[in-house]
């Protein structure tokens, strides 16, 4: 047993938790990630096999995956619609597989998944080459089962991932999908080549911008901001555009490691339901990252401020001194290409989930009920 327990101090890497270690290991993962995908200033996807005149018939793209590499696919929607002009779908695996849904030689099937076993994204991917799509998985772990079942498959460089609750493999994704939105983006033309290049700088630098939001000060603040709002029992996450894909993410690692009931909603739909859950501090999370949205997100916050809710604000640089006005708290990242922002967005999420655990006294790494992985339906 004491054996044991050292190993797995030394595969923590001095961290407390594997989590801790995983948030900590994404400028890392996300370097190895891009960087070899990198080269003369273009984006260079050995594996793939899509040329030109198949992406010229590309009609649709389904995002397929479940839980957090699902919520990815949200991302992409925004992500490749912008950047390639093909109309893409994010859906669930486990509704994907008996759905019947529209596919043929027009159709391109993205998976996403950490372990490349989850039983409901393999069926999913089963079922799309069977109706004659062709599919490309973004996956994590080398020669697993959907990696083999792909027709095109590119690997997450995060390396392995212990935690319940992803953070690393979840970035590296994100990071994937840039690549593929540049990569399909310049074949179609469909990107412009100031786009491309800045897209291309976003991407170089965001490692250290993440590196950057993990620096000792900083996450103090966040742990601070958990601590404050740790006995908050009922938190909305709200945002717009991208920023609403986040909110998924950031809510969800509530739920799974800190037992928290959370919600998600698109700051838009607010008043179509949600506003009616607002009490006296109620917590609501408002990502405003999105820089033509951050007023319309401001006015949602009012709104809720008014009917008494706590706010935890995370926006950029650029609107740190503006939120203050709105906000309880807030949380500041750095800016960086407004289709990369996700990525940098997420990181406070993750480690305000993770303070909130740890002061709620949960299992931070093996949570109540879940599973790394889930190989059955
Ligand atoms: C489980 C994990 C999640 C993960 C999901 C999909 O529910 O707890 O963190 O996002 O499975 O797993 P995959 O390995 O397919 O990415």
């Amino acid at each position: 047993e004491h054996i044991e327990w050292e190993m797995s101090a030394a595969q923590k890497g001095g961290y407390p938790h594997f989590m801790l270690k995983e948030i900590y290991d994404q400028p890392k993962a996300l370097r190895d990630t891009i960087n070899p995908r990198i080269r003369d200033g273009r984006v260079v996807l050995d594996d793939v096999k899509l040329d030109e005149g198949y992406l010229r018939g590309l009609r649709r793209i389904y995002m397929v995956a479940c839980g957090s590499a699902s919520y990815v696919g949200n991302h992409a929607k925004y992500i490749l619609e912008r950047t390639t002009r093909i109309q893409v779908e994010p859906v669930l695996a486990s509704e994907f597989r008996y759905s019947e849904p529209v596919l043929g030689d027009d159709t391109l099937v993205i998976i996403i998944s950490q372990s490349g076993e989850t039983a409901d994204t393999l069926a999913a991917l089963r079922e799309a080459n069977a109706r004659g799509a062709r599919t490309l998985a973004i996956v994590n772990v080398v020669g697993s089962a959907i990696s083999k079942a792909a027709h095109d498959v590119i690997y997450t460089c995060a390396g392995p991932e212990i935690a319940v609750a992803t953070t690393k493999a979840y970035s590296t994704q994100l990071a994937v999908i840039y690549l593929l939105a540049m990569y399909i983006g310049e074949k179609l033309g469909t990107l412009a080549p100031e786009c491309y290049a800045a897209m291309l700088e976003g991407l170089q630098r965001l490692p250290d911008q993440v590196a950057q939001i993990l620096v000792p000060e900083n996450l103090a603040k966040i742990e601070e901001a958990a601590e404050a709002f740790s006995r908050n029992h009922d938190v909305f996450f709200i945002g717009r555009n991208l920023d609403s894909a986040t909110c998924l993410e950031g809510s969800l690692k509530l739920k799974e490691i800190a037992y928290v009931h959370s919600e998600a909603y698109p700051a838009g739909e607010l008043k179509h339901g949600p506003i009616s859950l607002i009490e006296e501090e109620t917590l609501v999370v408002a990502l405003a990252t999105v820089e033509k949205l951050f007023d319309k997100t401001m006015a949602n916050v009012r709104e809720v401020k008014a009917r008494g809710a706590h706010v935890l604000g995370v926006t950029t640089e650029d609107f740190a001194g503006e939120i203050t006005k709105y906000v309880d708290r807030s949380l500041i990242v750095p800016k960086t290409h407004p289709l990369l922002q996700p990525s940098l967005t997420v990181i406070p999420l993750q480690a305000f989930a993770y303070y909130i655990a740890l002061a709620r006294g949960c299992d931070v790494d093996m949570p109540r009920n879940l599973a790394k992985s889930v190989t059955v339906e």
